[in-house]
């Protein structure tokens, strides 16, 4: 039997390169060898952005676009929309017995989430919990995120421990986190971490126009004034990101070595990285343009996997409701 693989993202923007690298990449690749389930968190989102439903109703089939284009193919993975699922909402509502308001106040995930948004409603605090109860709902076993969320994780394996103990179940397995080696893609600014709301994002539809003036926008070496002055690698966001994604490796190399040799022009590195990002980027862009345009084959195929998915949930949850509730039956 194959493992349960889940992880999602939150439909409050197209995707970028960050979750590309950071776990989007890893679900394609692992989408055959597990059952893959993938969330469209907009339950979660509304968490931050409940002033604004509007806003999260809009990125739905934007992020299911992202999610096919990149290849995600519905056939393997089922992708489901979170809100729909009602047995997550029971499951967070019996799991939040178990952890105490300290615990997450203290959770270095949301710590800093709280002080970044400078939030702190109650649906929001209690997300990790539910996050908790979107893996385990699925008996999710391997979970491909940022490492910024295995605090998260650590919490979703203390959370089954305990109700296994605490019951005498075995019923939810051990949760693993599976992180990307480029878990944390800077930004173009190369300050912070690449995220849409930073306003440093290269995102998979930008056009190649686009990508080239993200590129000549990225900073070098303030050192490297004349093309023949020779050029520091350390810092330099074009060579960052060059690293990352230049598959011909022999031939970085080469430029690289020239570059801090001297007599290579900044542009010549910057032209490289527009070509080896558009590689990249044209296929998933191209995909994501035809799909944009039938946005009833989008829906059609979210209803089916939501419908698969609740099915699954309704299977755990009706081992968890002979523990927490008398049977009317
Ligand atoms: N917190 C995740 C993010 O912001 C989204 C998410 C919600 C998730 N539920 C999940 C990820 C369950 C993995 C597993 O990207």
């Amino acid at each position: 039997m194959k493992k349960i693989l889940l992880t999602g993202d939150r439909p409050t923007g197209p995707l970028h390169l960050g979750h590309y690298v950071g776990s989007l990449e890893n679900r394609v690749k692992l989408q055959k060898d597990f059952e893959s389930y993938i969330l469209i968190a907009d339950t979660q989102a509304l968490t931050d952005n409940f002033k604004n439903p509007q806003k999260v109703k809009d990125h739905v089939l934007d992020l299911m676009a992202d999610y096919l284009a990149a290849g995600l193919d519905p056939k393997e993975s089922t992708i489901f929309l979170q809100s729909k699922i009602t047995g997550l909402y029971e499951l967070t509502q019996y799991f939040s017995n178990f952890v105490t308001f300290d615990s997450l106040k203290h959770n270095p995930t949301l710590k800093t989430e709280m002080a970044q948004k400078k939030l702190n409603n109650m649906g929001f605090i209690n997300y990790p919990i539910s996050q908790a109860a979107d893996i385990l709902g699925f008996k999710g076993e391997i979970v491909p995120v940022g490492e910024d969320q295995s605090p998260i994780l650590e919490l979703t394996n203390k959370i089954r421990k305990q109700f296994n103990k605490l019951y005498g179940k075995d019923l939810f397995p051990p949760v693993q986190g599976l992180y990307s080696p480029v878990s944390r893609l800077q930004g173009i600014n190369g300050q912070q971490k690449m995220s849409k709301s930073l306003n440093n994002a290269i995102f998979l539809k930008d056009s190649v126009d686009e990508i080239a003036k993200k590129v000549k926008s990225m900073y070098t070496d303030p050192l490297h004034l004349r093309i023949e002055d020779p050029g520091h690698l350390e810092g330099n966001m074009v060579v960052y990101f060059l690293e990352i994604f230049d598959e011909d490796k022999l031939g970085l190399e080469k430029l690289k070595e020239h570059y801090v040799k001297g007599g290579l022009a900044d542009s010549v590195l910057k032209k490289r990285l527009i070509e080896v990002l558009d590689f990249k980027i044209a296929p998933i862009r191209e995909k994501r343009l035809a799909l944009e345009k039938d946005p009833e084959y989008l829906k059609l195929l979210l209803k089916a996997g939501t419908e698969k998915a609740h099915e699954k949930v309704e299977e755990t949850m009706k081992s968890v409701r002979e523990v927490f509730s008398l049977s009317l039956e």
